[in-house]
């Protein structure tokens, strides 16, 4: 499949790629509240693999790995007043977190979730490989059986997570995924638009071009494609309608009931999971498909979602 780019995206797309290409090879994260040394990751790596080798001897590290194999397909239908009508019953499939190399055979429980669903776009929120760093090869033959069984007419639309790097862009596009690195496409229905602003990973990538792409002005219905729900409260003030998303994986370990041990979240403690609100946007942030760190999980299932949008009181 070739992808027509514009040559002012082509250009945006050249300093979008070199920027992160210098951040992703620099030692610091930059998050909207300042850097932090990648280091931390690393640290917790070491602890959560000390934490997979205790769930060996106590014997639950078989039942963790069973239970992050078992995801669910969560349908879930949103109302909105300001819907354009056109719009009525418009369907997106969401995958996010999909971690292709952690869990062997993923791609296939993937799959199976995926068929049979029907849904008008698919959007994928970022995280394909389990590193933060190093080779990303592994995934491309996993990827490419999921999207051959992705048919949306309108296309699938993706953005990076923290875990992956700008060299995956070419490889995603290739396979028929278009990736939004902080930019804006809008699909029309009898001159009507849903416009979907993908931004770049801000958890490890935030620039001042993340902030220029959700201040962007569109006259439409917004939704924002964000690897993790920590913009939430900008894409709010900036009259976003829906805001799709996944980064905490639900907590992927939680408590008995649901409570995570740990969110991966600093300013967005009330949204690491499901459905939340923020000055009239809706959004979700999904446990995603797969796990990193080790392929378990307790008390918090994987998910596919999709999503039906309703334009509120609606007569049929
Ligand atoms: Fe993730």
């Amino acid at each position: 499949m070739k992808i027509d780019i514009p040559k002012e995206t082509k250009e945006k797309r050249l300093v979008w790629s070199l920027t992160r290409s210098v951040l992703e090879s620099d030692s610091f994260k930059y998050k909207r509240f300042g850097g932090k040394r990648k280091s931390h990751w690393t640290k917790f790596e070491s602890l959560i693999h000390l934490f997979g080798f205790f769930l060996k001897i106590i014997g639950l590290y078989q039942k963790g790995n069973e239970n992050a194999k078992n995801i669910s397909i969560k349908k879930i239908n949103l109302t909105f007043s300001d819907l354009p009508d056109s719009f009525d019953g418009y369907r997106i499939l969401h995958l996010t977190d999909l971690h292709l190399d952690c869990i062997a055979g993923i791609e296939a429980i993937i799959s199976e979730n995926i068929a049979g669903l029907q849904y008008d776009i698919c959007v994928i929120t970022g995280d394909y490989r389990e590193k933060t760093f190093g080779s990303f090869r592994q995934i491309l033959p996993p990827l490419r059986k999921i999207v051959q069984n992705i048919h949306a007419r309108d296309g699938i639309y993706s953005v990076l997570g923290n875990h992956d790097t700008f060299l995956m862009v070419n490889h995603l596009e290739n396979m028929g995924i278009t990736v939004l690195t902080n930019e804006v496409i809008s699909v029309q229905r009898n001159g009507e638009k849903l416009f979907f602003t993908g931004i770049d990973d801000p958890n490890y990538y935030y620039t001042d071009q993340t902030l220029c792409s959700l201040e962007k002005k569109l006259d439409g219905f917004k939704i924002a494609l964000v690897h993790s729900p920590e913009l939430y409260d900008i894409a709010g003030k900036n009259q976003y309608r829906l805001y799709l998303c996944g980064h905490t994986h639900g907590g992927q370990i939680c408590l008995p009931g649901g409570r995570p041990v740990i969110t991966h979240t600093f300013n967005a403690k009330h949204q690491y999971k499901g459905l939340w609100h923020y000055n009239g946007m809706t959004g979700y942030t999904s446990c995603g498909c797969s796990t990193s760190g080790i392929p378990v999980r307790f008390n918090c299932e994987g998910e596919v979602t999709l999503f039906t949008l309703m334009k509120e009181n609606r007569t049929n």
